[in-house]
């Protein structure tokens, strides 16, 4: 196969592949009950549960799991399966959300790790059976699968069996995650529900909306239980909020930014934003890509106008946009769209490709209409299921590719191939 040389040309051929499409319009099939996964009955309430990990600065990982009876804080691993050699310790928490108390929520970093390397890993005290993740790659190539509004929705399950078939090597998530609206028992559905993935690889998470979880008067705090089940390492990334942060993984530097809280220039995370950027350094992390929840480009109906769309947009794309940032991925618009290279609604060669994947699974997805006609810089928009696939292959290349969920079958639907400003002379970094 050969390799497109120019943009144009991809350019080119996916128009091509876009009027094609419309030919064969995709039939999506209606939406599907929701699901709550429940500890099995009579198990032991020391058993854990909703175990996920992430990554933290190099070579270290974060394992969070929930038991409903004390077991402590501890974590055995090794390389050899049965055969510990390390351990770690950590903290225990627990929040309460009105008439809840969650479980233990346990939190320990492990490592120094090796890259690329499987770990097998159990928990002291109670029953612990083994678990085993695989650190990512110290350098390129590295997968990642990208899916937000993941709800859990019979859908939902069929999109994490296509990425756990993907081989991916980090999951990233931007926003909604459980959809629990307050009922808390939600959430430990949703934590045992992605448990089978997100034990064995790390899925880095930003929040939506749904992860606010305001009761008027009576619980005014937002982000609790996304805060306390899904710390994610800020503090690494010189933030003061786990509601934005950075990472670093095989070449590529992330940045995750919360669009339901300040945002405006000169608030904190504003602040954060410009002095992140500023640390990046492509000749050892070529990629920089931002994950944020509300899309700020979007052709569909739904969600137009809201001001984390317009008013982030206008607080931060400029530093985005002299950042050299390569790709921006949303979620929220329940439904896929893929941009052109695009800065303040115009076509700009040196600007971040964005892109909506906030088609995961949620039951109440958009409606499916789309603004006409398609606006120029919308290169490919669908509303159906499906995830995507971003694998860096080198410190030039990408592929990024969308995966519909037809039926119960993972198609790849839209495909590029994108180049990194870092080793483009025309775009001045
Ligand atoms: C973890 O805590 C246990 C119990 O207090 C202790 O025996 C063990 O030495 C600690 N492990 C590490 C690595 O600090
Ligand atoms: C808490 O309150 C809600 C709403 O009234 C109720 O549905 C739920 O069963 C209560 N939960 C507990 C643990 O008492
Ligand atoms: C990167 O990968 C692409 C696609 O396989 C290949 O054409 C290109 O030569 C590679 N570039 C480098 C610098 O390895
Ligand atoms: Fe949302």
């Amino acid at each position: 196969m050969s390799f497109p040389e120019s943009w144009f040309l991809v350019m080119v051929v996916v128009i091509f592949a876009g009027a094609m499409e419309v030919a064969h319009a995709y039939n999506r099939p209606p939406p599907r009950e929701n699901l709550f996964v429940s500890l099995a009955e009579g198990a032991d309430p020391t058993t854990p549960q909703q175990i996920h990990v992430s990554l933290v600065g190099e070579d270290r990982m974060r394992v969070s799991w929930i038991t409903d009876e004390h077991t402590p804080a501890m974590v055995n691993y090794g390389t050899v399966s049965g055969k510990y050699e390390h351990s770690a310790n950590g903290t225990i928490s627990s929040y309460e959300y009105t008439n809840y108390t969650s479980g233990e929520i346990h939190d320990v970093v492990i490592g120094p790790l090796d890259a690329n390397t499987v770990y097998y890993y159990c928990f002291a005290g109670g029953l612990s059976p083994e678990y085993s993740f695989k650190t990512p790659p110290a350098q390129f190539p590295i997968k990642f699968a990208i899916s937000g509004d993941l709800g859990q929705t019979e859908w939902t399950k069929t999109t994490l069996e296509h990425i756990s078939q993907s081989n991916y090597d980090v999951f990233l998530l931007p926003g909604d995650l459980a959809y629990a609206n307050t009922v808390q028992p939600i959430w430990d559905s949703f934590g045992r529900l992605v448990e089978p993935l997100a034990s064995q690889r790390p899925w880095m998470v930003t929040q939506g909306n749904h992860e606010m979880e305001i009761t008027p008067a009576i619980h005014p705090t937002p982000f609790t239980s996304y805060n306390a089940r899904w710390h994610m390492p800020f503090e690494e990334s010189g933030s003061t909020s786990n509601l934005y942060y950075s990472f670093e993984v095989s070449g590529v530097h992330v940045i995750m930014l919360g669009s339901y809280t300040d945002f405006a220039p000169g608030s904190d995370q504003y602040q954060w934003l410009q002095s992140d950027l500023k640390k990046v350094d492509r000749s050892k992390t070529p990629w920089l890509i931002v994950l944020i929840h509300a899309p700020w480009y979007n052709s569909n109906v739904d969600h137009q106008g809201e001001t984390q769309s317009v008013d982030m947009k206008k607080s931060m794309e400029g530093l985005l946009y002299k950042a050299r940032v390569d790709v921006v991925f949303a979620g929220h618009v329940h439904a896929y769209e893929r941009f052109i290279r695009v800065y303040n609604q115009n076509t700009d060669d040196c600007a971040p490709v964005h892109i909506t994947i906030g088609d995961g699974g949620n039951f109440g997805r958009s409606a499916g209409k789309y603004k006409e006609p398609q606006p120029i810089i919308s290169v490919f928009r669908e509303v159906s299921f499906g995830h995507g696939r971003f694998e860096v292959v080198n410190s030039s290349y990408a592929k990024w590719s969308w995966h519909r969920n037809d039926d119960d079958i993972s198609v790849e639907s839209d495909s590029v191939w994108l180049k990194t400003f870092a080793s483009d002379p025309s775009c001045k970094l």
